[in-house]
């Protein structure tokens, strides 16, 4: 048990990869907090852990509000007491969207959800965090290491993020704080559906999503989730400033 006594906040904790990550926390003996938007999608995803025996509990947010960021973290230390692991995960893309096709709520709404959420949620995390050592790990995506067609202010994003989490790793070493990056494909969840519907369907761009990885295939949330549980445990206890792709070797192109 990796996480035996230790505490987790997860953004975007309520679906896709968040909750897959979530669940293997939970698994591994951690206490999650859930942080995201909808309040249906959070008591779903409590009552699935706690009816497995596993402790969560949900705090409604948006990631880029810093008050919101601020009480996720107050609720976290006042219900369990200590604050170990974060998951920077919350996150949005909007498709088809070249800088000039990019509106400037889009390209505020990508930049804050995706990055500056990443800022508040660490401000006020690391000081906790700092108290008994510990781990971040932030959710960048394949398009913070190369580009993408239609996906720009994305790609501005999480490009961000892989840097952020370098200068992070570098200013918070000595406080035994870790911090490191995924990098993932294309994983099946709801962000990739709706990726997929305004491309013109999922039956038509899966396979098309698929043959983009050497793999020729479309990842699992929980192999991504198997990666973080990987840089927040301390199998990764020298780990710290990578950005570790979990792409089907699709990066390798
Ligand atoms: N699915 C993919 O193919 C893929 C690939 C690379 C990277 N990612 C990244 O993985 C992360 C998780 O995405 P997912 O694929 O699991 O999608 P998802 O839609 O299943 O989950 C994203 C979660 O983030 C929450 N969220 C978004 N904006 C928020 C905000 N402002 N405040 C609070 N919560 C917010 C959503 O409500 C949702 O719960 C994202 O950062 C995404 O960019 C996904």
């Amino acid at each position: 048990m990796r996480f035996d006594g230790k505490v987790a906040i997860l953004t975007g904790g309520t679906s896709g990869i968040g909750l897959a990550t979530a669940q293997l926390f939970v698994e591994e003996g951690a206490s999650v907090v859930l942080m995201a938007r909808n309040p249906t999608r959070g008591r779903d995803a409590v009552e699935q852990i706690t009816s497995a025996d596993g402790q969560a509990i949900f705090v409604q947010g948006d990631v880029s509000v810093a008050a919101d960021c601020q009480h996720c973290v107050t609720v976290a230390i006042e219900t369990y007491g200590r604050l170990d692991i974060l998951f920077n995960n919350a996150g949005v893309i909007y498709v088809n969207r070249n800088l000039v096709d990019t509106s400037e709520e889009e390209w505020d709404a990508t930049l804050n959800s995706n990055l500056k959420s990443i800022f508040w949620m660490s401000k006020y995390a690391i000081p906790h965090i700092a108290k008994n050592g510990g781990s971040i790990i932030n959710n960048a995506s394949i398009f913070g290491l190369v580009g993408g067609g239609g996906v720009a202010a994305y790609c501005a994003a999480k490009g961000g993020v892989i840097n952020l989490t370098r200068a992070m790793a570098i200013d918070h070493a000595t406080q035994k704080i870790r911090v490191n990056c995924v990098c993932p494909g294309s994983v099946d969840t709801p962000l990739l559906e709706n990726e997929m519907n305004d491309l013109g369907g999922v039956e038509v761009q899966f396979p098309k999503f698929a043959s983009r990885h050497p793999m020729n295939r479309i990842a699992a949330p929980e192999e991504i989730a198997r990666a973080v549980a990987y840089l927040a445990s301390d199998d990764a206890s020298f780990v710290t400033g990578v950005a570790l792709p979990v792409d089907g070797g699709r990066s390798a192109w």
